[in-house]
């Protein structure tokens, strides 16, 4: 196979919206509605089937973000101070306070369209914790796509959307986005997408460092393994300024599945323990105090969470258990009538088994297979590897202008979630430093920017122009994978061993050995050091060297060799961001040896920036405002 095959078709829109997420669904949404009121365009490209793509795709057991405002039990405030405290002082406040405000209308939106959210005898919303609500949340986004197909379907031929195709490449003009490149991993198509405006949803980065689950497991993860860093190296690549890139996301989830943990803590306060029955966060609680103020607050940290659970490991108390079994005996024991504790222990289990059944099935799986009934077995616990996701716990992602009424001065430049990059907008897990978004913060956050890029749009009408030759480049390069496959497969017998090439999938094996064993894996207990991120910094330059030698048999594996690339850039601004950062922040994320303490006046955003001109990075400090 090779690019002469594959046709080339130019689509041009006022909006491109790249992903099929919930930020890129909140985005089709809210920009239709704008885009009609000013005879505007908007075009959405995913990688999958927006029915079951993104972060959403299994279905979800809970929506995480929901303040409930109209009943006046959490202010704006309440969050902010909630979001900045457990990512240890570091949040952009105006971000987190802008989806705040306006998240709850599109849980009402999603309950509207039809998602069964669980209600009590008083018809609330049932609150699994502070700001979570459980939800029946297997086809959640089968629900939230179709609302956002329609409103596509509804500007007529002034709405469009393209599933299975893989974005490749940002298109610039004159410093501005104009644009994308990419391909459909189904038919013989190359697309060059024009735009005016162009909106980045597309999902946060796995894979990066070597999972636990390797072998039979391998692909197993707790964040969706299609995503794959399309979002940070398609800003990266634009030369827009990034912000938390160190920070990494490391979950603690029921072991090996990956099921969530959440609804056991919250909802059914379950207690995890060590080996010997120890509540370490009881048992630790003073080891907390190193990390003042955020050590004290309440909710402890999530990342401070992770690190007494890592001690407890490393000093060789292992395994660590939830013990669902005394969280349900616990929640029956003020029923002294036989009968009604039976059916409440009926209801309880049926709960259990739904959370894993509507967001992780194969935890399901995984206590079917190890005979374990949750009502009578504790469960093993344990911390993941490493993903790149600023829409849950971690924070990597674009830097992007605030709203204009709540933005510090500094933080806001013309248009809601805008990059520093003129016409590219970022949203969900593409727009850094505003955590806890989580689903319907993401959707949220994709309604702001849609409407936003819809006001750049009619500020600038005039369509870019993009050159045949750019046009031809974008396709070569596109495609050299499988040229270079076509020209030397014969050289071997195994495809996967050839001096001439390399495939996808020993690529990514060679990225995630170098991330795990210098960059603060899980294998090295997420622990790094300037002399390490140096050593790792060297091999990944090598691998970029030997990225122009990546090979595909067919059009899925050329998506694999994109994904790998993507990979990579994320790696790199991972690795040069924490080599910025002298001091340890978020120990349980990841340590610094070499500094191993908090300090005040790392109290700021690392940002980095590559600049597409020169090749060079830009390492940047900016200041925390406090709102
Ligand atoms: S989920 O994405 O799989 O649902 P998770 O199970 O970690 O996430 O948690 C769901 C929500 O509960 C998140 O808002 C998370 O921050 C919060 N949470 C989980 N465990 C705890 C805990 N022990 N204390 C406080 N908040 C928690």
């Amino acid at each position: 196979m090779n690019a002469a095959e594959f046709e080339t078709i130019v689509v041009e829109t006022d909006l491109l919206i790249l992903g099929g997420g919930m930020a890129a669904c909140g985005a089709a949404f809210e920009a239709a509605h704008w885009a009609a009121k000013n005879n505007m365009k908007v075009t959405l490209v995913d990688k999958a089937a927006m029915e079951r793509s993104g972060a959403v795709a299994m279905g979800l057991s809970a929506i995480n973000l929901y303040l409930g405002l109209k009943d006046g039990n959490n202010t704006v405030e309440d969050y902010v101070t909630y979001v900045k405290n457990d990512l240890m002082g570091i949040a952009r406040q105006d971000l987190v306070a802008n989806i705040a405000r306006h998240v709850d209308s599109s849980v009402h939106l999603f309950e509207k369209w039809g998602l069964p959210i669980w209600k009590d005898d008083d018809g609330k919303y049932v609150k699994e914790g502070r700001w979570q609500i459980m939800i029946h949340g297997e086809a959640y986004k089968n629900i939230v796509s179709e609302a956002a197909k329609t409103a596509l379907r509804e500007l007529g031929d002034n709405g469009e959307y393209f599933e299975r195709v893989f974005i490749t490449e940002p298109i610039m003009e004159g410093g501005r986005c104009v644009g994308a490149a990419g391909f459909s991993v189904r038919e013989k198509k190359f697309y060059i997408f024009k735009a005016k405006a162009v909106l980045d949803t597309m999902g946060g980065a796995v894979h990066i460092f070597r999972p636990r689950s390797v072998g039979e497991g391998l692909g197993r993860s707790w964040y969706p393994p299609f995503n794959s860093g399309a979002s940070a190296y398609f800003t990266l690549k634009s030369g827009a300024e990034m912000t938390c890139q160190e920070v990494r996301f490391v979950p603690v989830r029921f072991k090996d599945s990956y099921g969530p943990v959440g609804a056991w803590f919250l909802l059914f306060k379950s207690k995890a323990t060590n080996a010997k029955g120890e509540e370490y966060m009881v048992t630790r609680a003073g080891e907390l105090d190193k990390w003042a103020p955020y050590g004290q607050t309440k909710p402890t940290p999530t990342n401070l969470r992770n690190l007494l659970m890592l001690k407890e490991v490393e000093e060789g108390n292992g395994p660590i258990y939830m013990h669902t079994e005394d969280a349900i005996r616990e929640l029956l024991v003020d029923i002294p009538d036989e009968k009604e504790a039976r059916r409440k222990l009926k209801e309880l289990e049926s709960e259990a088994w739904e959370d894993f059944l509507d967001m992780t099935i194969s935890q399901a799986l995984n206590w079917a297979s190890h005979n374990i009934m949750p009502e009578e077995t504790p469960s093993e616990i344990a911390a993941t590897e490493p993903y790149f996701i600023s829409s849950h716990s971690g924070a990597s992602g674009a830097w992007v202008s605030g709203p204009e009424d709540l933005a510090p001065s500094d933080y806001f430049f013309g248009y809601g979630n805008m990059t520093t990059v003129n016409g590219l907008f970022a949203a969900g897990d593409a727009s850094g430093a505003s955590s806890h978004k989580f689903s319907s913060g993401s959707f949220t956050e994709g309604r702001i920017s849609g409407k936003a890029a819809i006001a750049f749009c009619v500020d600038n009408p005039d369509m870019p122009v993009i050159s045949d030759e750019r046009i031809a480049e974008l396709k070569e390069m596109t495609f050299k994978p499988l040229e270079i496959f076509d020209e030397h497969k014969d050289y071997s017998n195994d495809p996967d061993v050839n001096p001439n090439f390399i495939k996808p999938r020993m690529f990514m094996f060679r990225l995630q050995k170098i991330m795990d064993e210098y960059a603060g894996g899980a294998s090295v207990g997420f622990r790094t050091s300037k002399a390490l991120l140096e050593k790792g910094l060297e091999f990944l330059n090598l691998m970029k060297e030997d990225s122009s030698k990546l090979a595909a048999s067919d059009a899925n594996e050329l998506m694999r060799c994109w994904e790998n690339v993507h990979r990579m850039w994320q790696a790199e601004s991972h690795i040069r961001t924490i080599m910025f950062r002298e001091e340890t922040r978020w120990p349980g994320y990841y340590s610094r040896t070499d500094f191993p303490e908090m300090k005040a006046d790392w109290e700021v955003f690392a940002n980095c920036k590559w600049d597409p001109e020169t090749g060079e990075w830009e390492m940047i400090k900016r200041e925390v405002v406090d709102l």
